[in-house]
């Protein structure tokens, strides 16, 4: 009943008067009614949820959507500025430049390798995601380096297919350079991951990228001297059978040579496989053993030398830095074309795999490595002298090197010593008291 000033006395009959209810008031018991009723109340309740949920996923995919635009838009990855950079990097000045991608450029060999083209007058642009396997403050120093010679760096992942077809969107790549890898050996025990995903799924994330692209780049990538494995014969020849692999580390390489070859065969891509071996060198990797070696005779604390069954000192192919940049310049300027279009193939392509290891003063025992850099910092070490055991590679890497002689023209030119004195002089630049910056690795 509503209240009494709201009904109306309105005539029925002739002196008979009957209560009129306005609308309002019948629409009102309604919804009383509905309210009234516990399946309504809860239907009402359901829809709110349903209403209220759906607002804030629409926030949320606003947020998130205004946020990757105006990162990829303005200044970031896409943006105006950054292709303005991109671009500037690749450009060409010299006549028959090429222009590159390297992937892992602000690594040990990708800069050095970014830095020589770019000095030659080729158009470069480096990809790398600074992972921190070794501290990534020696690759930011690198980074500035190649920055201070025009050399622009991205910092994204070889997984990033949105970054990587960005970057074909805005220059013809004619070359890719890939170096970016998980890299080390031990590593493996602890992030196994890491190593599936840079040197297989990002390895065919890019050769997605440069199988689509309109005119196929020729690819030429790092693989490993480690994919030769437990092999006992030597010197090691590309035409042995690389087999089986003695790390996690080597197994992703020798997958990466079974995939590339897999692209190259359906897809037209050219393809060169570069199997280095131990490359050392001014702005190398803190976690090798020569520069570990160097910071602990330096500091005087004391240095493990390994030896395998029956005594017999570990050895390595010890390269020079400088000698890898040509093996790896020769190889881009002798790749040949990819054949393909936008993923399809129009003819077949080259596929070569070489070995980059050093002939002048090849395998060097760790002991021989040691008294050189007791040498060249004028201190002794204190050396321990273990038997391997456990999870160590045993390989024993002496290599033939001749294909890449006849092919590339590869003729290493710097001997251990001289490589090696070449090294400790940028360290002791590079870290002046060791002490200072110890913490970086
Ligand atoms: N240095 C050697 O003695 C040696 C020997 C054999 C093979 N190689 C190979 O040569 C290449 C270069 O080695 P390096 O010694 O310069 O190593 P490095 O670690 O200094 O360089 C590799 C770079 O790749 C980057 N990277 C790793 N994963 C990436 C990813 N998913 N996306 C983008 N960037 C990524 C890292 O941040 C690093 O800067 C590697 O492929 C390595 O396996 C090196």
């Amino acid at each position: 009943m509503p209240p009494l000033e709201e009904a109306l006395l309105v005539p029925s009959s002739p002196g008979r008067f009957k209560i009129y209810r306005p609308q309002s008031h019948i629409m009102n018991r309604a919804f009383h009614r509905c309210f009234a009723s516990t399946t309504m109340v809860l239907l009402w309740a359901l829809i709110l949820i349903a209403f209220t949920a759906s607002y804030l996923t629409f926030v949320d995919t606003g947020n998130r959507y205004l946020h990757h635009s105006s990162f990829w838009d303005h200044g970031g990855i896409g943006g105006i500025q950054w292709e303005k950079k991109v671009r500037s990097s690749a450009q060409i000045l010299r006549a028959d430049g090429i222009s590159v991608l390297v992937t892992g450029a602000a690594g040990f060999i990708g800069t050095h390798v970014a830095l020589a083209l770019k000095t030659r007058g080729d158009g470069v642009v480096g990809v790398d995601n600074f992972d921190n396997y070794y501290g990534p403050s020696l690759k930011r120093t690198r980074r500035a380096l190649l920055e201070a010679h025009g050399v622009f760096i991205v910092d994204g992942d070889i997984n990033d297919q949105r970054l990587l077809a960005k970057l074909f969107d805005t220059v013809a790549f004619t070359h890719v350079m890939h170096l970016a890898a998980q890299v080390g050996v031990r590593y493996g025990v602890d992030n196994p991951y890491s190593y599936v995903h840079s040197n297989v799924a990002g390895l065919v994330t890019l050769l997605e990228q440069c199988k689509c692209a309109g005119r196929q780049p020729a690819v030429v990538w790092a693989s490993s001297g480690s994919v030769y494995g437990v092999n006992n014969k030597a010197p090691f020849s590309e035409s042995d059978p690389a087999n089986p692999p003695a790390s996690l580390y080597a197994s992703t390489k020798k997958t990466g040579e079974e995939i590339t070859h897999t692209y190259n065969r359906l897809y037209g891509l050219s393809i060169t496989g570069l199997r280095f071996f131990t490359v050392y060198g001014p702005w190398g990797r803190p976690d090798m053993v020569y520069f570990s070696f160097t910071r602990n005779i330096s500091e005087g604390t004391p240095i493990t030398v390994y030896r395998v069954k029956d005594r017999v000192d570990l050895a390595r192919d010890f390269i020079y830095i400088d000698d890898v940049v040509k093996g790896c310049v020769a190889s881009l300027d002798t790749s040949g074309k990819s054949t393909g279009s936008g993923g399809k193939k129009k003819g077949s392509a080259p596929y070569r795999i070489f070995n980059l290891g050093n002939s002048i003063s090849s395998p060097v025992t760790v002991p021989a490595m040691v008294r050189i850099l007791e040498d060249s910092l004028g201190m002794k070490a204190k050396m321990d002298v273990t038997d391997v055991t456990g999870n160590v590679d045993f390989s024993f890497p002496h290599v033939n090197i001749s294909l890449a002689q006849k092919e590339l023209g590869y003729n290493p030119t710097t001997d251990l010593q001289s490589g090696l004195r070449k090294f400790v002089k940028w360290y002791l630049w590079y870290y002046g008291k060791p002490s200072a910056h110890l913490n970086q690795f």
